[in-house]
């Protein structure tokens, strides 16, 4: 099956790691797009080339199981051949994939990171803000994968308590990435650094809110900084999903002013071989 054809129908039903396969040739720069919506999970496996998930390389000859209720794409940069087991919803191949804007991103960062290192000054802060249920948090989990294959150790900051990423509901969280995410369970959530804040909404007690999440005064939540963060404009990334470095500056203070672009630094594809995320990190 071949990019951007309609969406396949699915495969016939049956257990759905040992019935009939469904093979699909992946040409560079696509992405295969599962949604399972049940009862049975779909299983996947990497046949030949290579191919990610969210920034989480596929090891050859493994099936991943995507249970129902799972949305994902699998993507490779270099071309590859996946198995698929199961009756997903949708199941099709495509070119209209973010993953170049989630690598410009990423450069971005690297650029920012090597920048700090060489002045001796601290790393990119990232805020990832927008609507529900748009990708942010896949979008956290893809940045800190490629970092952390870049040898970097980034921390993910979960201050959404109504979500339970990090710890559970109700509590804002911290956790150093060490490994890229697995597949099927995300990041490995040892010793995490958690604040109870005891409700799902910052609304409930803002005050309290603003204290757990971190610096800054309980009232307002701005550390020092004389103006409140302004509206930002409409961001080049995405219409959905803004990507905020707050570099070296008190949390809010560049919000309105520094933003990741898909054309920061050189073009995409020059930056390509340098930050190429290998496949033995
Ligand atoms: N680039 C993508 N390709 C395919 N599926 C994606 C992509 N980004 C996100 N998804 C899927 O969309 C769903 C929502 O993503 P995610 O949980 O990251 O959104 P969110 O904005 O963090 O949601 P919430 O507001 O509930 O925190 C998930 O099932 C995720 O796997
Ligand atoms: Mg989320």
């Amino acid at each position: 099956m071949s990019a951007d054809e309609p969406p396949a129908a699915a495969p016939p039903d049956g257990p759905a790691s040992s019935g009939p396969a469904t093979k699909f040739e992946l040409e560079r720069e696509t992405e295969l797009r599962l949604e399972v919506e049940g009862p049975a999970p779909t299983r996947v496996e990497l046949v030949s080339g290579l191919a990610e998930v969210f920034g989480t390389e596929l090891t050859r000859n493994k099936r991943y199981t995507f249970p129902p209720g799972s949305r994902a794409a699998v993507f490779t940069w270099h071309g590859c051949t996946v198995q698929l087991w199961g009756s997903p919803d949708v199941a099709y191949v495509s070119r209209d994939t973010p993953m170049l804007l989630y690598l410009n991103a990423h450069v971005g960062l690297e650029q920012m990171r090597a920048q700090a290192e060489r002045e001796a000054e601290r790393g990119p802060r990232v805020l990832v803000a927008g609507p529900g249920d748009v990708g942010k948090s896949t979008l956290c989990r893809l940045l800190l994968n490629y970092a952390v294959r870049r040898g970097r150790r980034p921390t993910l900051v979960e201050l959404d308590v109504g979500q339970g990423s990090v710890s559970v509901p109700g509590t804002v969280g911290a956790l150093c990435v060490e490994r890229p995410a697995d597949v099927e369970e995300g990041f490995s959530a040892q010793a995490p650094l958690v604040y109870h804040f005891g409700s799902t909404t910052p609304g409930t007690n803002i005050k309290l809110y603003n204290k757990v999440r971190g610096g800054g005064d309980p009232d307002t939540g701005y550390t020092s900084h004389p103006d409140p963060p302004t509206p930002s404009p409409p961001d080049p990334l995405s219409p959905h999903t803004r990507i905020s470095p707050t570099l070296g500056s008190p949390p809010h203070s560049d919000l309105p002013h520094t933003r990741i672009s898909p054309t920061l630094g050189s073009p995409p594809h020059s930056d390509l071989p340098h930050t190429r995320i290998s496949p033995t990190l």
